[in-house]
C-alpha cells in the first residue's frame, strides 16, 4: 500500500483532529502518502482532496471540530455518488482509507468496502458514545465534561431561585449523555429511551426531597426520549415550583477535547494506519479493556450498544 486517505463524516466530536493529525503522521512515518478528503463522503464524491505532511497536522491536536470539516453526504447514499468518489480515488492512487464518525459514517463504509473493494478501517468518532464494542467513542469524555459543567452553573441558579431545571441533552437513540451526566452531577433523574418515566413517582420524589429541604431540582432529559418543554409543562404542574429549561444544544459538540479524547483519538488513528498496513479490509478501531483493538465494522453494526443499567439503577439510589 502506497497512498491511503482520511476523512471526518457525520456529526463531529471533539478529538476528530487528534485523530487525523495520528493518522497523517503515523502513515508519512511509514511511507505512506496521506491524502486528506474534505467534507466527508462529499469531498471524495466532489474530488476535495488534498495530500498532507507533517507539517499539515502542526497544532491541531487541541483544537475542537475537524480541519477536514464535516458533512451528512446524501449523495453518497446513491450508487453513483459512490462510483464517482471510487473513481477520485483510483485517479490518485488511493488504496485505503480510514473514516472518523458515528453509525451512519461506519454504515457507507462498509457499503463502499464491499462495492469496489477498497480496504476501509473506521474510527469511532461522535459523542452519542452508540457504538457497540467499543468502551467509548471520541468525543464523549469531552462532551460529557461539557454537560457537567453546564449543569453546575444551571444548579447555582436553579438553588438561588429554589426553582427545578429540565436540562435537555443529545441523544436521539441512546441516554449514554443524559445517565452519565446526571450521575456526574447528583442530578435528580436522568429520562432516556432505554427506560420509560413515570413522572407522577417523579414528581413525588421531587415533593418530598422539596420537604426535606432541597432547594434546586435538575432533571437531565435525552432528545429522543422526550421534549424539555414537555416534561417541564407536566411536571411543574404536579410539583407546582417554578420550573424552567435549558437546551444545551451543539455547545456539547464543540471544545478543546479532554486529555482523554486526545489520547484515545491518538491511540485510535495509529491503530487504524496499522490495520491498512496489515492488510485488513473492513474493520473498526476499538476500547476494549483498555486496549485498542480492531473489529469486524459489520459486526459492530449489527450489535445495537446496550447502556449499562445497573448505573440507571444507581442513579435512582444516590439521588
Ligand atoms: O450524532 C451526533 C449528534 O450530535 C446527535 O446526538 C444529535 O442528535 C445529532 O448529531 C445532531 O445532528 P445535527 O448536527 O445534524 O443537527
Amino acid at each position: 500500500m502506497k497512498a491511503i486517505g482520511v476523512l471526518t463524516s457525520g456529526g463531529d466530536s471533539p478529538g476528530m483532529n487528534a485523530a487525523i493529525r495520528a493518522v497523517v503522521r503515523y502513515g508519512v512515518k511509514n511511507g505512506l502518502r496521506v491524502f486528506g478528503i474534505e467534507r466527508g463522503y462529499c469531498g471524495l464524491i466532489d474530488g476535495a482532496i488534498k495530500e498532507m505532511n507533517f507539517a499539515s497536522v502542526a497544532g491541531i491536536m487541541e483544537k475542537g471540530g475537524t480541519i477536514l470539516r464535516s458533512s451528512r453526504c446524501g449523495e453518497f447514499l446513491t450508487k453513483e455518488g459512490r462510483e464517482k468518489a471510487a473513481k477520485n480515488l483510483a485517479m490518485l492512487g488511493i488504496e485505503g482509507l480510514v473514516v472518523i464518525g458515528g453509525e451512519g459514517s461506519l454504515t457507507g463504509s462498509v457499503v463502499f468496502h464491499k462495492e469496489f473493494g477498497v480496504p476501509v478501517v473506521g474510527i469511532p468518532g461522535t459523542i452519542d458514545n452508540d457504538i457497540a464494542y467499543t468502551d467509548m467513542c471520541i468525543g464523549v469524555d469531552t462532551c460529557l465534561n461539557t454537560v457537567v459543567d453546564a449543569i453546575q452553573k444551571l444548579k447555582d441558579t436553579a438553588t438561588s431561585h429554589e426553582r427545578a431545571f429540565i436540562v435537555e441533552v443529545m441523544g436521539r437513540e441512546s441516554g449514554y449523555i443524559a445517565l452519565m451526566s446526571a450521575i456526574a452531577t447528583g442530578s435528580e433523574a436522568a429520562i432516556i429511551p432505554e427506560v420509560p418515566v413515570n413522572l407522577d413517582q417523579l414528581a413525588a420524589r421531587l415533593l418530598e426531597e422539596r420537604k426535606r429541604g432541597k432547594l434546586n431540582c435538575i432533571i437531565v432529559v435525552a432528545e429522543g426520549a422526550a421534549k424539555a418543554e414537555d416534561v417541564a409543562r407536566k411536571i411543574s404542574a404536579k410539583i407546582g415550583y417554578e420550573t424552567r429549561i435549558s437546551l444545551l444544544g451543539h455547545i456539547q459538540r464543540g471544545g478543546s477535547p479532554t486529555a482523554f479524547d486526545r489520547l484515545l483519538a491518538t491511540r485510535m488513528g495509529v491503530r487504524a494506519v496499522q490495520a491498512l498496513l496489515d492488510g485488513e479490509k473492513c474493520v473498526t478501531t476499538v476500547l476494549s479493556a483498555g486496549k485498542i483493538e480492531v473489529m469486524d465494522t459489520e459486526k459492530i453494526l449489527s450489535t445495537k450498544k446496550q447502556l449499562d443499567l445497573s448505573l440507571y439503577e444507581i442513579s435512582m439510589i444516590l439521588s
